[in-house]
């Protein structure tokens, strides 16, 4: 009988699931109107305006800890404000409202809208640093890759693990003159190495859905908030990710401190990135491997998003077909 209560508490978690795709779908229409523009700022500030718009219609106590910057550099969406109507759960929230701006101004694929809502406390305050990151999907044993081996090492454990020869992984990489070790590493080995030009959430994502992807692995560095984000997907496939940030000058270390990072060089779990009952939610902003971009027709706007739940596992699709436009003006 107990088993059929539901507490309050968790009906609000549950209603709130199917509520931050509101929030990530009109993010990813008011940015996809501005889809090969060339004008990032633009189509990043428009995911932002409306991001902040429907998060303020939650009901939830909700403060940014992943954010557009930190409060002197970006007027919205920084890192502390409160959004949601003040009444409801308290909880974190992380933001990407436009993830891959360059991808959506050129209409290159990849681009998403992607936010991540977790209990008080649950999501690795990271400052707007890189990450060195390191993800598979599920169905391997803990601890096979580790970001303290080489690529290499990495590789050759995985195909282990996999059963294949190390030929036979596909390992993402994030095309910057910062890999050229990493990606020749492994190619060495004879991995074949897939380069993309932004966008590493879904990068990460992808090692989860390896047989529709043909991605292995993800290796290198990029960036810490996007790191976050990407955890609290995983988690909900059970893949495992590494993180570590860079905290290369001292004013990183200092800003760092300041957001509770006593340890410059921890190396973090997935876990440990994105803890408790992480929901990570995205639409698709330009068509990707991971979701459908916006569709604009005459009558309706279609759109595409994916909601992750840590505490389940659960990963649902959702295509939406809007009829009310003017919903989706400024509002
Ligand atoms: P933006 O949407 O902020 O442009 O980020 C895109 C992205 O490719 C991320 O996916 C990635 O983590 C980061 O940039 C890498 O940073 P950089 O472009 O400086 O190498």
């Amino acid at each position: 009988m107990t088993d059929l209560v539901i507490s309050e508490e968790k009906i609000i978690e549950r209603i709130l699931t199917l509520e931050l795709v509101r929030v990530t779908e009109r993010a990813a229409v008011a940015s996809a109107r501005l889809r090969g523009r060339g004008d990032e700022k633009a189509a990043d500030q428009a995911a932002v305006d409306a991001m902040r718009r429907e998060l303020n219609r939650l009901p939830i106590e909700g403060t940014v800890v992943i954010g557009e910057g930190e409060r002197d550099e970006a007027p919205m969406l920084f890192i502390g404000e409160k959004v949601g109507t003040g009444r409801g759960p308290r909880v974190d929230i992380a933001v990407d409202p436009l993830e891959g701006t360059t991808l959506c101004a050129k209409d290159m694929p990849g681009s998403i809208a992607v936010m991540a809502m977790a209990r008080g406390g649950s999501l690795l305050n990271a400052p707007d640093v890189y990450m060195d990151k390191i993800a598979i999907g599920p169905g391997y044993p803990p601890g096979i890759v580790d970001l303290d081996m080489t690529p290499e090492e990495n590789i050759h454990a995985l195909a282990k693990a996999k059963g294949v020869k190390p030929g036979d992984i596909t390992v993402l990489v994030l095309d910057r003159p910062r890999h050229a070790d990493l990606i020749n590493g492994c190619r060495k080995v004879g991995a074949s190495v897939r380069l993309i030009t932004d966008g590493d959430v879904a990068g990460v994502i992808y090692t989860a859905q390896a047989s529709q992807t043909g991605v292995d692995l993800y290796m290198g560095t990029g960036g810490a908030p996007e790191g976050v984000l990407a955890a609290g997907a995983l988690r909900c496939v059970g893949g495992q990710m590494q993180g570590r940030l860079i905290l290369d000058t001292e004013a990183k270390r200092e800003r760092s401190l300041k957001m509770g990072i006593k340890d410059p060089l921890k190396k973090y779990s997935m876990n440990e990135l994105a803890s408790g009952d992480v929901i990570v939610c995205a639409t698709g902003v330009t068509d990707g491997a991971l979701l459908k971009g916006v569709r604009f027709g005459a009558e309706v706007i279609e759109t595409e998003s994916v909601i992750y739940r840590s505490v389940t596992g659960t990963v649902r699709r959702i295509q939406g077909e809007h009829r009310e436009m003017s919903k989706f003006q400024l509002d």
